[in-house]
């Protein structure tokens, strides 16, 4: 891909660059934000790194939009972080007005772009881009699912003491307290997780995912998140450019998948270079449906706020 654009160069937006720009996922990345000097001075450090780390991706920084016309993908992280006691709900008044503003300069200058929406409340931010640009879902993808999933795959394997490669899960519904990682779904080297950890463990991780991103506000004691949150919109970015059709759980817009329409939610998607190839729906116990249409409320309730 010829260019990709990071908005907001914060700790996610300035993680997000520099590995796109390790893994060469583009030509040239920039990266935006509204503090004057830091995309700049991060952007010209990143580069400094390229001949130690071997990479030939240019990486800029800029205030504003005009040097990312023509990007494929724009990876939005500009808002507000969690603080110590937000919720993530806390923070949509706030966020919309960013995301329609970086959503409109998204569209000036490159109608044709895939947005990756990183930004909280997610599911809400991304309906904010997609509204504002007039994008269609196929081309406004929100990531949480990937980092959710990658959470819950990080405690089983650290308690089975067994490599992460071997663990497979599925974190769906919105990024937040309410989300509905799929136990049944969870093998070990292909072996069920039921089979191998006690009900009462497994309840205790899948709780301990529910509250992955409040765990590190904790520790942090100031922001949130953004190792993890980087690598997992990476995975995303990199299966759109390299066309790589990888099914991964993303916040995509329901037209009527798993019975719910009108909102953005966590489901099995296919990422190509189309952006949304693909939603997979899986066969949901009782249970597992109820609790997705429960966290589609939660997402709804935060819709509300913005009057949708
Ligand atoms: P941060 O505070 O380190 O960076 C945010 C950056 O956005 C700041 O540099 C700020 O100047 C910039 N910004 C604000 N308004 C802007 C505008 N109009 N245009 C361009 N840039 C603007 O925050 P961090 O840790 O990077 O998090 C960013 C967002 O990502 C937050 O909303 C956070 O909650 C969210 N997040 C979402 C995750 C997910 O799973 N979806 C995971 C981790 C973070
Ligand atoms: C997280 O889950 C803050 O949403 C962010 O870490």
């Amino acid at each position: 891909m010829n260019k990709i654009t990071v908005v907001g160069a914060g700790h996610v937006g300035a993680t997000t660059a520099q590995r796109i720009a390790e893994r060469e996922l583009a030509n040239r990345v920039v990266l935006v934000d509204i503090l004057e000097g830091v995309p700049q001075g991060k952007a010209l450090d990143q580069w400094e790194s390229a001949p130690v780390e071997g990479f030939d991706t240019v990486v800029t920084g800029a205030q504003d939009y005009e040097s990312t016309t023509g990007s494929g993908i724009y990876v939005v992280t500009a808002g507000l972080a969690r603080k110590p006691g937000m919720s993530r709900d806390d923070l949509v008044l706030k966020n919309a007005k960013i995301i329609e503003s970086v959503a409109r300069e998204i569209a000036i200058h490159s109608p044709d772009a895939i947005i990756v929406m990183v930004t909280n409340p997610l599911d809400v931010m991304a309906w904010v881009a997609m509204q504002t640009t007039g994008f269609p879902r196929e081309r406004v993808i929100g990531m949480a699912g990937v980092l959710d999933t990658a959470r819950f795959r990080s405690f089983i394997a650290l308690e089975l003491g067994v490599s992460v490669e071997d663990v497979q899960a599925l974190v769906l519904g919105g990024h937040g307290d309410s989300m509905v990682p799929l136990v049944s779904t969870v093998s070990v080297g292909g072996i069920p997780l039921t089979q191998m950890l006690a009900a009462d463990r497994i309840e205790e991780l899948v709780e301990r995912t529910r509250k992955g991103g409040g765990e590190i506000v904790k520790l942090l004691g100031t922001g949130s998140a953004f190792y993890a949150p980087s690598a997992a919109a990476v995975q995303m970015v990199e299966s759109i450019v390299r066309d790589k059709k990888r099914i991964l759980p993303a916040a995509a817009w329901l037209e009527g998948e798993f019975g719910l329409e009108g909102m953005f939610l966590g489901v099995p998607c296919k990422l190509g270079r189309s952006g949304l190839e693909g939603i997979i729906e899986v066969d949901l116990t009782d249970a597992e449906q109820a609790a997705l249409e429960a966290s589609a409320s939660e997402v709804r309730k935060t819709m509300e706020v913005l009057g949708g």
